[in-house]
């Protein structure tokens, strides 16, 4: 429906007000009904990211190197602190990026021309070997660059199987992937040897960590059986971390690094054709919001490794609780063993879409996977006071489709 453009302006606390007022109609994120799209640690975190990102409110990160040298400052001391966090050699490097679709971005074109003057052939059309429980982010890659994704299936415990993806590789192969974790399933994939597998085919292999890149280290510190993902294993070439999922800072925030500098020159990009002077930039964007850099340099000086650790042990402790109280519910199992804070779970006996349909009537949003079947949730401390509830609704729900049976058949569809 058009909506007309207002012809005079109103008053500030009346647009203010429509605009709380519509929020009423909002999944009720704040209470843990939302199985995505927002991350937590402490209320303390949260309020020094947002405090900083409201202190740049206005500066425009673009300028970084000309305007604000504070800007500048803060992504390159965010950059060099994951790079120590991901045992990074002396000369990689690292870019500030506003999500994660657009570090997986850079990261394919970064490949994608560094392979091209490796190979002395400018148009060369590569391919990327991915499992297929990768994000969508390289398909949409791939579409933007004319590149074809070839999505090989994981193994039974839903991660990515090496030699399936050796297979697959062929001389027109560019890139690898394996994701720390996956999205779908929460599992990490085994990047050891799909780094070995990039050595051996001399490949590049990128690390999708945009999920886990600001947890896994911690989580492993803590002691948990986290698989090895980082520069120490040399075979990797590039790793994409999201600031604003599990480092806890405000959106939008993402980061992309490189072993090296050879690698990481093709990130940029440099223009000099127009009227206005030469226009280099690291981002698949030009304006980007300086709150997202101050809120990510705040928000590690604010936790620092032991405030990640103790934020990790917290969500653990909680997913730990939030499988058992899944698994305890008759026709319930956990898919595959995820390493970190997303869980999904099926059933071999219930639709769990038609559970899902009886929770949203409840207010839980259903996060889904159609295949297989199963409801999903990347969780942080967002979700921990309502945990119980969750559970009882749950087991209520399941009860609810046992008794159903089958010809009830559910009308709920999977969408991101
Ligand atoms: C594994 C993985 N990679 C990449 C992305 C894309 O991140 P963004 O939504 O910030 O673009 C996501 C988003 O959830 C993800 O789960």
């Amino acid at each position: 429906m058009r909506v007309p453009f207002p012809s005079t302006g109103g008053k500030r606390d009346a647009v203010l007000g429509e605009l709380r007022s519509m929020k009423a109609g909002d999944t009720d994120w704040q209470n843990g009904r939302a199985p995505l799209f927002v991350f937590r640690a402490t209320k303390e975190a949260y309020e020094v990211g947002r405090d900083a990102f409201f202190e740049y409110f206005t500066e425009n990160a673009l300028g970084g190197k000309r305007a604000f040298a504070s800007i500048k400052r803060m992504e390159e001391e965010v950059i060099q602190m994951a790079l120590d966090l991901f045992h990074a050699p002396a000369d990689a490097q690292g870019f500030f990026t506003t999500g994660g679709t657009e570090s997986i971005v850079q990261a394919v074109r970064t490949c994608r021309d560094w392979t091209r003057a490796r190979r002395n052939a400018p148009t060369h059309r590569g391919n990327i070997v991915a499992p297929h429980t990768v994000h969508p982010a390289f398909n949409k890659a791939a579409a933007l660059m004319d590149l074809e994704v070839r999505r090989v299936p994981a193994g039974p415990d839903f991660r990515a199987d090496p030699r399936a993806m050796g297979a697959a590789i062929d001389p027109d192969t560019m890139m690898i992937v394996g994701s720390v974790p996956c999205f779908p399933f929460g599992v990490i994939d085994p990047i050891a040897d799909l780094a070995a597998l990039a050595k051996r085919r001399n490949v590049w292999l990128h690390v999708d960590a945009c999920v886990g890149g600001y947890m896994a280290p911690f989580v492993k510190q803590l002691g948990h059986d986290i698989p090895e993902f980082d520069f120490a294993l040399d075979g990797v070439s590039s790793i994409s971390a999201d600031l604003h999922k599990f480092g806890f800072c405000p959106k939008p925030a993402s980061t992309v690094f490189y072993r090296s500098p050879d690698r990481a020159r093709y990130n940029s990009y440099d223009f000099n054709e127009w009227p206005n002077g030469r226009f280099v930039t690291n981002t698949i964007v030009g304006t980007r919001p300086g709150g997202g850099v101050a809120g990510a340099w705040a928000t590690f000086r604010f936790l620092g490794a032991d405030g990640y650790r103790q934020a990790a042990k917290e969500m653990m402790n909680m997913v730990a609780r939030y499988k058992a109280g899944v698994e305890s519910i008759p026709s319930l199992r956990v898919l595959g063993r995820p390493h970190l804070s997303i869980v999904a779970f099926g059933s071999d006996e219930v639709d769990v879409f038609r559970v899902a349909e009886i929770m949203e009537k409840k207010g839980w949003l259903p996060g889904l996977l159609q295949a297989p079947k199963g409801i999903h949730r990347m969780m942080s401390m967002i979700h921990a006071p309502s945990m119980d509830e969750y559970l009882d609704d749950l087991r209520a729900a399941v009860g609810v489709v046992r008794q159903e049976g089958p010809a009830e058949k559910a009308k709920i569809a999977a969408t991101y």
